[in-house]
């Protein structure tokens, strides 16, 4: 069937969810119906066409919106979503558990797919299995459209094209910050980490995917100069602020080091891209950093432990399908600078691109950065040499991600920060 043919522009699949159903909520305030085909995918028909009801009760333009049931337990019923629609999206976590029976239907049916996915060890799987398929049958599968990933990748995106443009030399490193960031955590993330922690204790391969910095690039590529995240607190002297290492490090940088990978390496073989938490200055800084690092350490060490993680899951994390108030989702935001420095013909330069908004990271702006990334498949409105395979945000939409997600009110600038002597560098939207 040619892709035009489809029923759907667009299914969200997980729309019963917490994240899922911030998404579609998303979708049908930002767009209509006489501009995107949308249906909402789920496992069960009655919380689906309650959450059908009241989306088209809170929305002037969608009198109706049509619903499609699929269970991860029965891979038929998701082959039949995916021949029906141009584009997935899925926020149907533990992807571990679910994701993958989705990605193979994507892949069988010809249809772009992308996800909200920060567990690493299940990408390396998608790669390995479904990478050369997807390229084959033209098909992007892009995971990690949300906080995981985008800011890492589509800033530093933004901060390497900027280096280009101004000075004709990539950034040879890239210093990821997660400068400011407030709201909450739902049920489904928690499990989804648990997840991670439970196939490494289990299964060979998601403990190299831990270990080993390029993890995710293509076979063959999987080595190179960068060692990796920040492990300490330290005292970044350029900024003069306190680190600590990030607890989405271990996704978001291999998913970077993927995307130069795909892009066939613009930023050099030797670029190395490390992602931290500024904690600020001074004392309190340093108190910060040293407290940040040994709660994640501490964390870490439980959620390794079989019995210190069942014990973890049952009486702190809330159930899945739980998630932050509405009013922790408004009144949240986050900045995500990345610090890039790189040598042109005249001397060394360096650069920093910003990305953020006024929304709860994991939430209010995951679900616009997933419906947005999922619009760019649907139109397609993507920058990427790549026509498909299993791709990363930068890779498989690129560019045209940024100016959606600029409309959709969210801060996406680069700069000059140090320019050689004789390059004039001038600021960028
Ligand atoms: N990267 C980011 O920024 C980011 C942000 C938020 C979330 N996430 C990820 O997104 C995922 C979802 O998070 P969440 O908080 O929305 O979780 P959630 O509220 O628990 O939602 C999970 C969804 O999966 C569905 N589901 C479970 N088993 C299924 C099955 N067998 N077949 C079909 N559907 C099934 C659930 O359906 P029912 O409603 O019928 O139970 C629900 O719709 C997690 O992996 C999380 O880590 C990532």
């Amino acid at each position: 069937m040619g892709a035009d043919a489809r029923q759907y522009d667009l299914v969200v699949w997980g729309a019963t969810g917490f994240a899922g159903r911030l998404t579609a909520a998303y979708l049908t305030e930002q767009y209509r119906p006489e501009t995107l085909s949308l249906a909402l995918g789920g496992r069960d028909p009655n919380r689906l066409a309650s959450v059908a009801a009241d989306l088209t009760d809170e929305s002037e333009a969608w009198e109706a919106i049509p619903t499609v049931v699929g269970d991860a337990t029965e891979p038929e019923s998701l082959q039949e979503i995916a021949r029906s629609t141009r584009v997935v999206c899925t926020t149907v976590g533990p992807y571990t558990r679910y994701g993958t029976p989705l990605v193979a239907a994507c892949v069988e049916a010809g249809t772009d797919y992308c996800d909200l996915t920060g567990e690493v060890n299940w990408i390396r799987e998608m790669i390995d299995r479904y990478h050369e398929a997807a390229v084959d049958a033209g098909t992007r599968i892009v995971h990690s459209c949300g906080f995981d990933s985008v800011p890492a990748d589509i800033g530093t995106l933004l901060a390497q094209s900027y280096a280009l443009e101004a000075f004709d030399a990539p950034c040879e490193t890239v210093r990821i910050s997660v400068d400011d960031a407030s709201g909450g955590v739902s049920g489904g993330t928690l499990a989804s980490m648990a997840a991670v922690f439970e196939a490494a204790s289990n299964d060979p391969l998601a403990r190299e995917t831990l270990r080993n910095p390029y993890s995710l690039a293509p076979a063959g590529e999987r080595d190179g100069v960068d060692t990796g995240g920040d492990r300490l607190p330290r005292h970044d002297s350029t900024r003069s602020v306190w680190t600590a290492p990030s607890p989405m490090a271990q996704v978001n940088e291999r998913v970077v080091r993927r995307s130069n990978a795909l892009l066939g390496y613009p930023w050099g073989r030797e670029f190395r891209c490390t992602e931290v938490v500024a904690t600020g200055s001074g004392l309190r800084g340093a108190a910060g950093a040293t407290l940040l690092a040994g709660g994640l350490g501490l964390f870490t060490a439980a959620m390794s432990v079989g019995p210190a993680r069942r014990a973890v899951r049952r009486f702190l994390f809330p159930a899945p399908g739980e998630g932050p108030s509405t009013e922790q989702i408004e009144n949240g935001h986050f900045t995500v600078s990345v610090h890039g420095r790189g040598t042109a013909r005249d001397g060394s330069f360096s650069v920093v691109a910003e990305f953020g908004t006024d929304l709860d990271p994991g939430y209010g702006a995951a679900a616009r950065m997933l419906g947005e990334s999922a619009v760019c498949l649907v139109r397609g409105h993507v920058d990427s040499p790549l026509d498909g395979g299993v791709l990363t945000p930068a890779s498989g939409i690129g560019a045209p991600l940024v100016d959606r997600l600029r409309d959709a009110g969210f801060t996406a600038t680069a700069r000059t920060v140090e320019a050689p002597s004789t390059a004039a560098g001038a600021d960028a939207k």
